[in-house]
């Protein structure tokens, strides 16, 4: 059902010291930081031939990634992104499996404009796992 790893999202403290460090000592194209308010994260897009990686900073009060940053204060993998071709279909189908799939179940649209879903870390080994239909 899971197609390609669209992107891993990592949080950051800092995000200017992490964008160096993806930037210049790993050599790496980075974007430059998008405010996403409804998110509640300023996001830098890091582009790799064969997916991306996107690093997180807490954006305004009650940022979803506020606690993971109190726990993880170096930062850390927040989450990972699947491609599928129906979100509905995906998500009726992993619900159907036992899954939990987070919020309302109604898919929002993510960083990319695209609907996705956030599904329980507890079902799919310890990983938050985002889906986003492509
Ligand atoms: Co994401």
């Amino acid at each position: 059902m899971i197609g390609r790893l669209n992107h891993v999202a990592i949080a950051v403290p800092d995000l200017e010291a992490a964008t160096a460090i993806y930037r210049d000592t790993l050599g790496a194209k980075v974007s430059e930081p998008l405010e996403l308010p409804n998110q509640g994260v300023t996001t830098v897009f890091v582009e790799l031939p064969n997916t991306k990686i996107e690093l997180l900073l807490p954006l305004g009060e009650g940022s979803p990634i506020a606690k993971f940053l109190q726990k993880n204060t170096a930062g850390g993998i927040h989450h990972v992104c699947y491609e599928v071709e129906d979100i509905i279909a995906a998500r009726d189908k992993l619900r159907a499996e036992g899954a939990q799939v987070l919020g309302s179940g109604e898919p929002s649209i993510g960083a990319h404009g695209k609907p996705v879903l956030f599904l329980h870390p507890k079902d799919f080994c310890g990983t938050l796992v985002e889906i986003e239909q492509v």
